[in-house]
């Protein structure tokens, strides 16, 4: 665009550098989307000598790559030009009806018909909040919750109001209250957003007995659910969980993801709800995308039908299992009586509270200095809690390097104890409650 050119979008200050000249044209829905402060320091977190148990990206080193790369190359040998053409806005029906018999694993039944395959679950968190959501409409999270539907939520301008978590998951008597208080001061309730199981980021799972009276609460209040299980076959013991969409068919909209059981690349996920709901979501899809890409959904359609996939996620499960327990048996070598975690039992995330007046993103750069990083709390909560703790993530770095980067970790916080020991609080003053944006780099 020509400088002071007719529309004069790009303007030149004499004396005055503008970062961005569209700064004062941006709708008002971008406020929410500002970059965390914490971001810049992950550039530094992903140089190889750091341990970075920040990330949650799945460690795909496992797969069969020759298998895959052959899969493929039949697919564009014998079905290219379909795989390479736009495809319906619900997505691939084959793949539909595979997506079925992956969800009966977790105890649902559903048709292939109310299925719409989106871009990731991301992308069906996104479209679920643009058909029911309006400025100043309120989302209930669990307290913390995924820092990317935080995002969204704040994207299209919702409020996000909190409910506590305990061992068992969302705690029911918290779900009341957060209901009744919204409702009390006048505002819509357009749904709970809960990750049910392996919980990103406090790495708990809700436990079965709490989940009918979870459903119970939303049923009688007339209140919607978002549940987003992209972990749910990552569980290190016994059978998956059942999901809520398995006991309730109207009052659920389910978020499946194949993300996390074969590859993120691909972006496939996609959202079982009901039937009218369903129609309306292929509306927002396929004007966000016209349709999800044809490709990825044939290469993970006949990923699924040839290879043994679901021997392949109980060796991503063992592997998660090795990683988790490295990470656990090094904290309880090492950590501080004062710290308290949880022992995840599935997924890619421990959930860890600092000593009394310590502050993990006031810790963060002390940490990275040492080569080892974390997601300060702060970054899991829409109103600046969290600040005592943060999330470790054990689903990337071997075992060794898990236990050298909890070594490290563990001097971090010693020093902070002792520099508090020696000079006070004063130190560390602040156990901020300032709202930090979420950075969606860390899924
Ligand atoms: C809870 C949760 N939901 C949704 C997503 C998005 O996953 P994807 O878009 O890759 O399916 C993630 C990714 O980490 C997640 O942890």
């Amino acid at each position: 665009m020509p400088e002071n050119g007719p529309e004069g979008h790009r303007e030149v200050r004499r004396g005055a550098t503008r970062l961005d000249n569209y700064v004062d044209r941006y709708a008002a829905r971008t406020q929410g989307m500002t970059a965390s402060e914490i971001r810049a320091l992950f550039s530094v977190a992903s140089r190889p000598e750091v341990v970075s148990l920040a990330g949650g990206m799945p460690n795909i080193s496992g797969l069969p790559l020759d298998v895959v790369g052959g899969a493929i190359h039949d697919l564009v040998r014998d079905n290219g030009a379909v795989a390479m053409q736009y495809g319906s806005g619900q997505g691939d029906p084959g793949l539909r009806e595979q997506i079925c018999d992956v969800m009966r694993l977790e105890g649902i039944e559903a048709h292939p018909d109310d299925v719409v395959v989106t871009v990731g679950s991301q992308q069906a968190v996104d479209l679920v909040t643009r058909i029911f959501c309006d400025p100043g409409d309120v989302v209930i999270c669990e307290a913390p919750s995924y820092v990317g539907a935080l995002g969204v939520f704040r994207s299209y301008q919702c409020d996000v109001v909190h409910a506590e978590m305990d061992e068992h998951g969302l705690v029911p008597e918290a779900l009341r209250q957060a209901i009744a208080a919204t409702r009390a001061a006048g505002k819509t309730i357009k749904f709970l957003y809960t990750i049910p199981n392996y919980h990103n980021p406090a790495g708990i799972s809700m436990s079965p007995e709490r989940r009918p009276e979870i459903l119970e609460i939303c049923r009688e209040a007339d209140i919607l659910i978002l549940e987003d299980n992209p972990y749910g076959l990552l569980g290190f013991d016994d059978e998956p969980y059942r999901a809520l969409r398995a006991d309730e068919a109207e009052g659920v909209i389910y978020l499946g993801s194949f993300s996390k059981t074969f590859a993120p690349g691909f972006r496939v996920g996609w959202a079982l709800a009901p039937h009218a709901v369903r129609e309306k979501l292929v509306l927002a899809q396929e004007s966000a995308t016209l349709c999800p890409p044809s490709f990825s959904q044939l290469a993970v359609s006949a990923y699924l039908s040839n290879h043994d996939w679901k021997g392949q996620v109980k060796e991503f499960r063992e592997m998660y299992r090795e990683r988790r327990d490295a990470m656990i048996g090094a904290l309880e070598d090492l950590m501080p009586a004062a710290a308290r975690w949880n022992v995840p039992d599935g997924g890619f995330y421990v959930w860890l509270t600092l000593p009394d007046g310590l502050d993990a993103k006031a810790m963060l750069p002390r940490a990275v200095t040492a080569r080892v990083a974390y997601v300060p709390g702060t970054a899991f909560f829409a109103d600046g809690f969290g600040a005592q703790s943060m999330r470790l993530s054990y689903c990337y770095p071997t075992p060794e390097r898990i236990r050298e980067g909890v070594r490290r970790l563990v001097g971090v916080i010693e020093e902070e104890l002792e520099l508090r020991a020696t000079f006070g609080a004063a130190v560390h003053p602040t156990l901020r409650r300032g709202y930090e944006a979420p950075n969606t780099d860390l899924t």
